[in-house]
């Protein structure tokens, strides 16, 4: 690996993560700062900036220094920033599921999924609300050789309806704070493959996650349903894993491409507020 020049990066977990120093979000940055910010990312999966101080203004601003934002449907935006939203938790609030409580990758049924998403902690709980991410290049690289190669002659479906379709986890509009829209429009599915490639790096990624990845193209989902469920299993192995406990003003940004991400839900009686934006991505592929 190579060393940084222009900030101190503390990795925090063997799968990734990289907790970085001497960085101020709301500043203008220079562009050796930000070229090794977005080699960091693609390195270490998630970068972590602690102690920052962010209008969403400023947070929009240091999000674009890794690509136009891109928006989040089926999720009421901020108030004057459509590319924002504001995951809020009240104490009070007895939930089922939190938003972001099970393993998926960010809007994988687009035809163009995120490149990242950056995540700002305006409140954090006293004890949990956690967000752990895998590292998806390194469950690739642990499956046998065999199952590797025929993979990488797959494609999985990928649609949003078992979230925000008319019968999804979130239609009943279980989490008010939230304010989603479930609609027929998430029934779409979008084909990408099994495997793609990192475009930064060339290195070779398990693209599927529990939430939108529904079934192999050409197979039915009870038929799919065996192998994904044990790719979704295979990618949460803790030594793929990267953890991080949230404190008032920190930044993650994560690679959308490369990770899964849940967000645990273990933090009854606390507020949790993060404010979410995301970088529009490109079409996913694999090959050289
Ligand atoms: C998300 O899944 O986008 C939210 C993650 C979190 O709140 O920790």
């Amino acid at each position: 690996m190579d060393r940084f020049k222009a900030f101190e990066v503390n990795l925090l977990c063997g799968a990734g993560g990289a907790e970085i120093s001497g960085v101020d979000a709301s500043r203008p940055l220079g562009a050796e700062v930000v070229a090794e910010l977005r080699r960091a990312l693609a390195e270490h999966c998630v970068i972590f900036l602690r102690g920052q101080d962010l209008t969403p203004e400023q947070q929009k601003t240091f999000a674009r220094h890794f690509g136009p934002l891109a928006q989040t449907p089926f999720i009421k935006s901020l108030e004057g920033h459509p590319e924002m939203m504001r995951i809020i938790r009240e104490p009070q609030e007895a939930k089922k599921l939190n938003f972001g409580g099970r393993w998926h990758s960010d809007m994988t049924f687009s035809p163009e999924p995120v490149l990242g998403t950056c995540l700002y902690a305006r409140e954090s709980p006293a004890v949990g609300g956690d967000t752990i991410w895998t590292n998806q290049m390194l469950a690739f690289e642990a499956l046998s050789p065999a199952l590797q190669k025929t993979l990488e002659r797959l494609r999985v479906m990928h649609s949003a309806k078992r979230s925000y379709g008319p019968q999804g986890t979130y239609a009943d509009d279980d989490l008010k704070s939230m304010r989603i829209k479930a609609s027929e429009a998430a029934l779409k599915e979008q084909a990408h493959p099994c495997i793609r490639t990192h475009p930064d790096t060339g290195r070779k990624i398990l693209f599927v996650n529990w939430v939108y990845a529904i079934r192999f193209e050409g197979m039915t989902e009870e038929e799919s349903a065996p192998l994904l469920d044990f790719l979704n299993r295979h990618s949460q192995r803790p030594e793929f894993q990267i953890r991080f406990r949230w404190r008032q003003g920190s930044l993650a940004l994560w690679d959308n491409r490369s990770t899964q991400h849940i967000a645990v839900n273990d933090y009854p009686g606390y507020r949790r507020v993060m404010d979410r934006v995301t970088i529009a991505g490109d079409k996913p592929f694999f090959g050289g």
